[in-house]
């Protein structure tokens, strides 16, 4: 497996960093996760152009060209063992004396990793997960999709120790998103989530699964989504790069709907499938 870093392409073993690198002392950067089935990238374009949106946001120039990138990527992924990846990509301030003003001189760190990318097995998919409510306390840009990560960290292990895959985040009394992952809601046969703002993540699944919706006629809807919408929805699904179209099946130890994936899941779900499987064909 090789991973690349800094212009070089080598085992990740031997792959180093400064411990004066500023992702590392401030979580100064930014990062993407993009997948690519059967090696073939999925949405490569959006994610880099998420990137750069995130680049901007922390005032950090994009240290390559889109064709830079995609090739690189490209490099990375052909030479990994696994057919279906996760590509990790990530671009921090760089090196420099421990100081919160940025250095006078940047040179950032680039990094390339391909990791296995693990989708929900069938099982997962026909009977859902258990999701838990938790407080977003989150900085106020979440649309930067940013390395530093402990609030999503700390959301994150809450439903691992309450055993459930996810954690959902109410800020003031508002459905924002997953801790790793977007959230839609269906109720009374409409499908709902949250419009893009600073408060969420602009999901690439999620513009995946809108699209769906417009291409199946499924009522869909975006709008802010109150806390108890959430608890009486009749279905809840979590939306990510790895998880894809997930439901959630339990929602605070409560059934979702009659406790199985609904059957505006199993529309949107399938249509997912189908899409992958054109894009794996080179449509
Ligand atoms: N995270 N919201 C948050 C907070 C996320 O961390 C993610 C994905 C998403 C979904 O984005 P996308 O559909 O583009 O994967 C939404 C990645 C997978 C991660 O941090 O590992």
């Amino acid at each position: 497996m090789l991973v690349y870093l800094n212009g070089d392409y080598l085992p990740l073993d031997e792959a180093r960093v400064s411990v004066l690198d500023r992702g590392f002392l401030f979580g100064d950067g930014v990062y993407e996760v993009i997948p690519v089935y059967s090696r073939r990238p999925f949405r490569l374009h959006e994610h880099l152009v998420r990137l750069q949106a995130s680049l901007d946001a922390i005032r950090l120039a994009n240290p390559h060209s889109e064709a830079e990138w995609i090739e690189r990527i490209e490099r990375v992924s052909t030479a990994a063992e696994w057919p279906d990846q996760g590509i990790y990509l990530q671009v921090t301030r760089g090196p420099g004396p421990r100081d919160h003003a940025f250095p006078q001189v940047i040179q950032p760190t680039v990094f390339i990793m391909p990791m296995p990318l693990a989708t929900p097995a069938p099982a997962l998919v026909e009977q859902g997960v258990c999701a838990i409510t938790a407080p977003d306390d989150r900085w106020l840009h979440c649309d930067v999709k940013s390395v530093s990560l402990l609030a999503n960290v700390l959301a994150r292990q809450r439903s691992v120790d309450a055993g459930c895959a996810e954690t959902i985040l109410l800020r003031d009394g508002w459905l924002t998103e997953g801790s790793t992952s977007n959230v839609f809601i269906v109720r009374d046969g409409v499908i709902l989530a949250p419009p893009k703002s600073n408060l969420i993540l602009p999901g690439i699944t999620y513009d995946v699964v809108l699209e769906l919706a417009r291409t199946l006629e499924l009522p869909h809807q975006l709008r802010p989504i109150a806390a108890d919408e959430l608890k009486r929805a009749d279905e809840v699904w979590l939306t990510s790069t790895p998880k894809e179209v997930l439901a959630v099946t339990r929602l605070d130890g409560v059934p979702v709907g009659d406790g199985r994936p609904g059957p505006v899941f199993r529309r949107v779900h399938a249509a997912y499938q189908d899409y992958k499987r054109r894009v794996m064909h080179g449509a």
